[in-house]
């Protein structure tokens, strides 16, 4: 058997939403834009799925914008204001956005834009001060992470918004990781975009959406046929939109029994690494975090060598340093905080979620002492050997 605690990197569809992918793959095959029985009955389940998203975050269906998940739907928010309005001003951002949100601001600094990045405090606590600083009438978009992936830190999102509506200036939030696990409400907290992915809620891969509240202006980043209201172009995916909907659904109506759940496991599986693994260290602020995320230092281990000896016992976790063509490259969010490159090497993301219970998370507090034991005398056996 298995141990999933990789639910922030995706999560497993429920039996709902496959049911309802299905029968939506079977029955739902005609084009939404066409002007006949088939294309309004596919037509019928894409309104349908909007609604249902619409009703999960607090917005009106015609503000959802069906997409192929949050990478594309920060990219439309952030190319999609900046460029409707007009001459390159400031685009401002944090220190710990997810690369989809990073990269693209990166690039455009690169051709022009002016770029902000806020800083973070050592717990991931965004620089509040300074962002109110940054906020000036040149300012075209502030974009900033509602709870970041790997350490679970979450932003003060109503604060922000306050503030940027107070400036008049767009806020744009990336709530991937919040959706299904914290209230994610427009009708309660002033946000202008707002993007997220169903597979990070039980839903399936490749879907998501952008919310734009209002009537606000948005260049398209897929031009074509026009689809929705001409602001993503490209006939959807109507059996993903279906299974979305559903995984928004499941996701409104679970919201305090995931979190209370997720917390109580989470927090048993801090307690028992503290007491049975000598010299951890808890990453990001632990009274301001999502409820099911855990990021732990092993200090002096591989994170990498610990995933894989974890994997090893069927416990699936990741690593705060991505791994890319064989090099490994520590957590850009945790040298943000301020850990040496060392130090964001040895940490370990845990994330738990639908099928987790609490006899899994002892088995794992149980086994991870030999492991890191093991992985810290291999990096010391490395480093003198070097
Ligand atoms: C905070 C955040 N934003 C954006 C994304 C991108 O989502 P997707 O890969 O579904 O486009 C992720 C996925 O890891 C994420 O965690």
């Amino acid at each position: 058997m298995r141990i999933y605690l990789d639910h922030n990197a995706t999560t497993p569809l429920r039996d709902e939403v496959l049911a309802a992918m299905a029968r939506s793959l079977r029955d739902d095959f005609g084009n939404p834009s066409s002007a006949h029985a088939e294309g309004a009955r596919a037509k019928g389940a894409l309104e349908d799925a909007r609604e249902r998203v619409a009703a999960l975050v607090g917005a009106r269906p015609g503000e959802i914008v069906f997409t192929s998940g949050a990478t594309e739907a920060n990219q439309l928010a952030i190319h999609g204001i900046a460029t409707a309005t007009g001459p390159r001003r400031r685009l401002v951002t944090s220190g710990v956005e997810h690369p989809s949100v990073a990269e693209p601001t990166e690039a455009m600094g690169a051709v022009g834009w002016p770029l902000t990045r806020i800083a973070v405090d050592p717990d991931g606590r965004l620089d509040l001060e300074a962002l109110a600083t940054e906020l000036e009438a040149e300012t075209a978009l502030v974009s900033v992470i509602w709870a970041q992936n790997e350490t679970g830190v979450v932003s003060p999102i109503e604060r922000i918004a306050e503030l940027c509506r107070s400036r008049g200036v767009p806020l744009h939030v990336d709530a991937t990781q919040a959706i299904g696990k914290l209230p994610v409400r427009l009708d309660r907290v002033p946000v202008d975009l707002l993007s997220a992915s169903a597979h990070k809620f039980n839903g399936p891969k490749g879907v998501g959406f952008l919310v734009v509240r209002g009537e606000r202006p948005l260049a398209p980043w897929l031009r074509g046929g026009g689809q929705e209201r001409g602001r993503r172009g490209g006939t959807p995916n109507v059996p993903a939109i279906v299974g979305l909907g559903v995984a928004a659904e499941l996701a409104a109506t679970e919201l305090d029994e995931r979190a209370a759940c997720g917390a109580a496991l989470r927090d048993r599986l801090w307690r028992g690494i503290e007491a049975k693994t000598p010299s951890v260290r808890r990453n990001g602020d632990p009274t301001c975090v999502l409820p099911n995320t855990l990021n732990v230092e092993f200090t002096a281990a591989a994170g990498e060598v610990l995933v894989e000896a974890l994997d090893g016992e069927g416990v699936a976790v990741s690593a705060g340093a991505a791994c890319a063509s064989g090099a490994v490259h520590p957590s850009p969010a945790l040298l943000a905080m301020g850990r040496t490159p060392a130090e964001a090497r040895a940490a370990i993301r845990f994330s738990v979620g639908h099928g987790n219970d609490v006899g899994q998370i002892d088995h794992v507090s149980t086994i991870l002492p030999d492991l890191v034991a093991r992985a810290r005398a291999l990096a010391a056996a490395e480093g003198g050997s070097r």
